[in-house]
C-alpha cells in the first residue's frame, strides 16, 4: 500500500474482502498496538488469580506489560510492570507472590501492590535533590482504565472510550452464562496455564473461531481417526474424548444450522457443536445446580448452549466446558494463545475431571485438534506474505446478514463473524472507534 496516501488504512477493507497486508505489513501492526490495544477493554486475568494479599498475575497489554494486584484491602490494581526508578520490570511474567511489596530486582525500590512506592535505599542520596517520594512519578503507573465484570478483569489504556458492559454489549451473555453455571455462584481458575505459540497473526486466530467451513476439511484426519476408532477398536461406542472430536466431521448441514450472532466492537458468537454427554456426571451436575438456583432457572442456563464466543480483540470463552482462551499478539506473525481452565464451585471431582479432559483434548499443545488449526494458521500467514496475490476472501454469507437491533444474525455458515471484526477493526485503526456500528450498512 502506498506509504504517500494518508488513507492507506482504509484501503485495506472492503465489504467481503481484506487486503494481505493487514496481516503481513508492520506498520499495520505497530498501528493495532496503539489503536486497538490502545484503546479496546482488553482482558488481564481472572479475580481468582490475585486470591490474597500480594498475589500478582503479569501478562501483556498489546506491547505494554502489566501487572494484576491484590492489595491488603482486598482491592484489585492493574499496573504497568515497569519500575519507576530505571524502568526494570518488577515481575516475572505469570503467578507471584510479593507479600508483603514490591522490591525491584535492580536497586531496591519498594511498592506498595496499589504501586505506591514505600521506600528507596541510600535515602540520604537524595537529600537536598528534587527527588519527591509523594510525587507519582516516583510509584508504579497505574492503567487508565480498570473493570471487573463478574471476576473477569479488564483494562483499558485509553481514557476514552465505553464502560466495560457497553463494550460487551450482547456478548455479556457469555460472561453470564459462565458465571451461572456454577452451582454455588464462583467460579476459578484451576490447573494452571496451556500456552500454544502460533506462528501466525493473531486476527487469524479469531476468524477461526466462529469459522463452520473449516473444520470438516481441517479436522478430517483426526475425526476420522476418531470415527475408526470407535468402530473398530470400540464396538461402536463413541466415549465422551471420541464424541468431542467426531464432532468436527458433521454433514454440511449441520454446520449451516448452527445460529451466529455479532455485536458492536467485533464480538460475536455461535450456538454449541455438542452438548454435555448424558450420565452420572452431568446428572449429578444438573441435581446440583436444580437446588442452588431453582430448576427454572436451572434449565435456563443449561438450555444457554454456545460454542466460542468471541470478546475482541483479547479472548475468547466457551461457556459449556468452562475455558478461556486468551489471545496475546507477539508480533506481526507471531500469537501466543493462552488456554485456562476454570473449575465451578459446587460441582463434583468427576465434573472437574471432564472439564480438564475437554481441555486437553481440544486446547492443549498435545491436542489432536488444535494442532489441525495451528498448521492451517500458519500456511495462511506463509501464502499471504508470499506475491501470488493481494486479497483475501470473506463472501460467504455475504448480503444475507439478519440486521437486529444491535445485533446481527446469520446462518452458520457465514463469514458474518469476520466481517463483524473487520468493520470494528477499520473504525479503531482509522481512530473512531466510538462510532462502531452494529449492523452491516457501513462497512
Ligand atoms: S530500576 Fe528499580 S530500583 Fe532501580
Ligand atoms: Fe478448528
Amino acid at each position: 500500500m502506498a506509504e504517500a496516501d494518508p488513507n492507506w488504512v482504509e484501503r485495506l477493507v472492503e465489504p467481503a474482502r481484506v487486503h494481505k497486508a493487514v496481516y503481513t505489513d508492520q506498520r499495520v501492526y505497530d498501528l493495532e498496538m496503539e489503536r486497538i490495544f490502545g484503546q479496546a477493554w482488553v482482558f488481564v486475568g481472572h479475580e481468582s488469580q490475585v486470591k490474597e494479599h500480594g498475589d500478582c498475575w503479569s501478562t501483556m497489554i498489546g506491547k505494554e506489560p502489566v501487572v494484576m494486584t491484590r492489595d491488603s484491602k482486598g482491592d484489585i490494581h492493574v499496573l504497568y510492570n515497569r519500575c519507576p526508578h530505571k524502568g526494570a520490570k518488577l515481575t516475572a511474567e505469570g503467578c507471584t507472590k510479593h507479600k508483603p511489596m514490591f522490591r525491584c530486582p535492580y536497586h531496591a525500590w519498594m511498592f506498595r501492590m496499589d504501586g505506591s512506592l514505600v521506600s528507596v535505599p541510600h535515602r540520604h542520596g537524595y537529600d537536598g535533590t528534587s527527588f519527591d517520594p509523594d510525587d507519582p512519578q516516583f510509584s508504579m503507573t497505574p492503567v487508565a482504565r480498570v473493570e471487573n465484570y463478574r471476576g473477569f478483569v479488564f483494562c483499558s489504556l485509553s481514557e476514552e472510550g465505553p464502560d466495560l458492559k457497553t463494550f460487551l454489549g450482547g456478548a455479556i451473555t457469555s460472561m453470564d452464562n459462565f458465571v451461572d453455571r456454577a452451582p454455588d455462584g464462583e467460579i476459578e481458575v484451576a490447573g494452571g496455564v496451556q500456552r500454544v505459540m502460533q506462528r501466525s497473526n493473531w486476527k487469524i486466530f479469531f476468524e477461526n473461531l466462529n469459522d463452520t467451513g473449516h473444520p470438516i476439511a481441517t479436522h478430517e484426519s483426526s475425526f476420522l481417526a476418531a470415527r475408526k476408532t470407535s468402530k473398530h477398536k470400540l464396538g461402536g461406542e463413541v466415549p465422551f474424548q471420541l464424541h468431542i472430536i467426531e464432532g468436527n466431521g458433521e454433514a454440511p448441514e449441520f454446520w449451516e444450522s448452527l445460529d451466529l450472532r455479532a455485536f458492536d466492537y467485533g464480538h460475536s458468537f455461535m450456538t454449541a457443536i455438542f452438548h454435555a454427554p448424558k450420565g452420572k456426571i452431568s446428572e449429578d451436575y444438573k441435581a446440583a445446580l436444580d437446588t442452588a438456583k431453582g430448576k427454572e432457572e436451572a434449565d435456563r442456563i443449561v438450555s444457554m448452549n454456545r460454542h466460542n464466543t468471541i470478546i475482541y480483540p483479547s479472548c475468547s470463552p466457551h461457556t459449556g466446558f468452562h475455558q478461556l482462551r486468551v489471545i496475546r499478539p507477539i508480533s506481526i506473525n507471531r500469537t501466543m494463545v493462552e488456554i485456562f481452565t476454570f473449575n465451578l464451585k459446587g460441582t463434583s471431582e468427576e465434573y472437574w475431571q471432564r472439564t480438564i479432559t475437554y481441555s486437553n483434548i481440544v486446547n492443549s499443545p498435545s491436542s489432536t485438534v488444535m494442532v489441525d488449526d495451528v498448521e492451517v494458521y500458519e500456511r495462511c500467514q506463509e501464502g499471504m506474505e508470499s506475491d501470488g496475490m493481494d486479497w483475501i476472501s470473506q463472501h460467504r454469507g455475504e448480503g444475507r446478514d439478519n440486521l437486529l437491533d444491535r445485533e446481527i444474525q446469520s446462518e452458520g455458515i457465514s463469514e458474518m463473524p469476520i466481517r463483524n471484526q473487520f468493520r470494528a477493526w477499520s473504525h479503531y485503526m482509522l481512530g473512531t472507534p466510538a462510532s462502531i456500528p452494529t449492523g452491516g450498512g457501513d462497512s
